[in-house]
């Protein structure tokens, strides 16, 4: 490839068009966004279960009816993150097979447990909300199929948030004992929820090229920023308190001055020594050996059925 190429790809990224999979990229470029793209991918299919393990004991059938439908919600996304990815040139069932064997990460939020009905309000408002901080500057990412997967991605991660809020409220609007419960998994939730946006700017060792290349837009500390000066407001409404003490309004930085999540918690986490680790991925593993069977006969189906389309 010639310099010609890349004076193409530069000004295409230049003038915020987008890159599209016929386009010729640079090799790290490529390779950045499948590591991205599938990390968020498996993120959405292992985070089915902090929540899935609530679907059978939510409150009321509505809410139960509710959950099992964001569930469902989280799945789809996963499977417009993996067609996103393969769009690269790389096949779903080589990116669930490095997932399996870890060789490709998930977000360390889902390697928290789910203690309490609570919990899945948190999960809503805290980490769906995180979710949404980071995920809305990527529909204006640079590679097409991945900017276009996040808008709808973000539409259906905005019900979610409200569904979590919504469940909080009602806590927190209830017994003392329900608005302890709220109280008790908004503190387990928060640091967490921080350190989903990535190790500290001087740490983030993508963050500069990622940024250079307009696939992310912000780097990790200014999403972070954003989701904490969020957050402050909706917990008034809520009638809960976030657990730092250190938190307060700046008026010179006209943002709120907040305690930094534990990033070393944040690197155990991330090298598999959480609290769930082993757990999620063994119920992963299972469940992809368990789903062999459909995987095979969806394969001999289609097979069929385009031998008789050329008979
Ligand atoms: N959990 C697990 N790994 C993480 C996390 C996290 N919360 N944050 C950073 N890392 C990893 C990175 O993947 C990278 O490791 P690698 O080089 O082995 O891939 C390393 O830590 C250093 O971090 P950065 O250089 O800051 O990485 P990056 O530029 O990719 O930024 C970020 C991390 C912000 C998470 C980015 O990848 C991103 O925006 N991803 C898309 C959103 C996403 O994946 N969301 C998933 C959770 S939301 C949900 O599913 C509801």
């Amino acid at each position: 490839p010639g310099g010609e190429l890349q004076e193409y790809f530069d000004a295409i990224v230049a003038a915020d068009q987008k890159i599209e999979p016929r386009d010729w990229m640079p090799e790290a470029y490529r390779k950045t966004l499948i590591r991205q793209i599938a990390q968020h991918a498996h993120s959405e299919i292992i985070g089915m279960q902090p929540e899935g393990n609530w679907i059978s004991r939510a409150p009321t059938l509505k809410r139960k009816a509710i959950l099992l439908a964001k569930v469902q919600d989280e799945a789809g996304h996963g499977l417009y993150l993996y067609a996103a990815a393969e769009t690269l040139g790389i096949s779903r069932e080589e990116l669930v097979e490095m997932l399996i064997e870890g060789r490709q990460k998930y977000s360390s939020i889902f390697n928290y447990p789910t203690l309490t009905w609570a919990d899945i309000g948190a999960i809503g408002w805290l980490v769906d909300g995180a979710a949404i901080v980071n995920q809305v500057p990527l529909c204006r990412c640079s590679y097409g199929p991945y900017a276009r997967a996040m808008i709808r991605i973000c539409k259906e991660e905005s019900f979610h948030q409200r569904q979590g809020y919504e469940i909080l409220h009602t806590l927190s609007h209830g017994t003392p004992a329900q608005r302890e419960m709220a109280q008790d998994a908004v503190n387990r939730w928060w640091y967490p929820s921080l350190a989903m946006f990535g190790p500290p700017d001087g740490d983030s060792t993508h963050s500069e090229r990622s940024m250079a290349w307009k696939i992310k837009r912000f780097t990790n500390d200014e999403l972070r920023q954003r989701f904490v000066d969020m957050c402050v407001q909706q917990a008034g409404v809520l009638g809960l308190e976030l657990p730092d003490p250190g938190l307060r309004w700046n008026d010179e930085r006209g943002a709120h001055d907040y305690t930094q999540p534990d990033y070393d918690e944040l690197m155990r986490v991330i090298k598999g020594e959480g609290p769930c680790n082993r757990q999620r991925m063994a119920h992963r593993r299972r469940a992809y050996e368990d789903g062999a069977w459909v995987r095979e006969a969806a394969q001999k189906h289609a097979e069929k059925k385009a031998a008789r389309k050329h008979a």
